[in-house]
């Protein structure tokens, strides 16, 4: 499994020759200048909610490549009547993709459309494919739902967001990961806007000093799992 950090919460993977975009916000990113998004590949979008910060590039990315949308029923039904495909998911349900399952997990957050019309409720994807496991939590804060998690999944990665006003910030991620049993984190939501600028080298030290490894990646890079 192949994940590449696209920028803000915009995530690329490959997984089984497939590809997965995740809440594209690209072309409205300034730091994002470097990813075309005309070149990126994509089966599938997925997306944890609707606000503009995830979809803004759903639809350029959509028709440029046909993929098929994966979120929450009012998000999958709001892009149908767009005439783009989907798959409708709501909380705590999962279902087997060719390239893997997929779990739409609760999240604490809000998710209205850029218009303010009702974006379903957020949420966050498990997806287990290639024999690795990962999480991504969306916009969310801390919960105790997390801990439902490691119960069902033995997780290789969570992608969690770390800038904090909107989302989690550090230290609530760091306990995050302790809720999902897994040490091994990606940061993202950071450094987009001025509410979400956050100290890189402090934040990878206070995950360090609880024996957790928080890794930061420039846009376009990418990690193996
Ligand atoms: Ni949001
Ligand atoms: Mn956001």
């Amino acid at each position: 499994m192949k994940i590449t950090f696209l920028g803000h919460a915009s995530l690329s993977i490959k997984v089984s020759g497939i590809n997965i975009i995740v809440d594209p916000f690209i072309t409205g990113n300034p730091n994002a200048s470097n990813i075309n998004i005309e070149s990126l590949k994509a089966d599938y979008i997925l997306i944890t909610h609707a606000h503009q910060d995830h979809i803004l590039d759903v639809e350029s990315i959509a028709k440029n490549t046909g993929a098929k949308i994966i979120s929450n029923y009012e998000i999958v039904t709001h892009y149908g009547s767009l005439g783009i495909e989907g798959h409708p998911m709501n909380h705590g349900g999962q279902w087997e993709f060719d390239f893997g399952t997929v779990k739409y997990v609760n999240a604490i957050h809000t998710s209205s459309f850029p218009d303010g019309s009702y974006g379903g409720q957020p949420g966050g994807f498990v997806i287990e494919g290639e024999h690795k496991n990962i999480y991504i939590a969306g916009d969310t804060a801390l919960t105790f739902d997390m801990k439902l998690i490691p119960m069902q999944t033995k997780l290789d990665l969570a992608i969690l967001p770390v800038g904090d006003n909107f989302t989690m910030g550090i230290n609530d991620a760091i306990m995050a990961s302790e809720f999902v049993e897994c040490d091994k984190v990606l940061g993202y939501h950071f450094d987009t806007f001025g509410y979400i600028e956050i100290d890189h080298d402090a934040a990878k030290r206070k995950f360090y000093e609880r024996g957790k490894d928080l890794m930061l990646l420039d846009i376009g890079e990418s990690i193996e799992l």
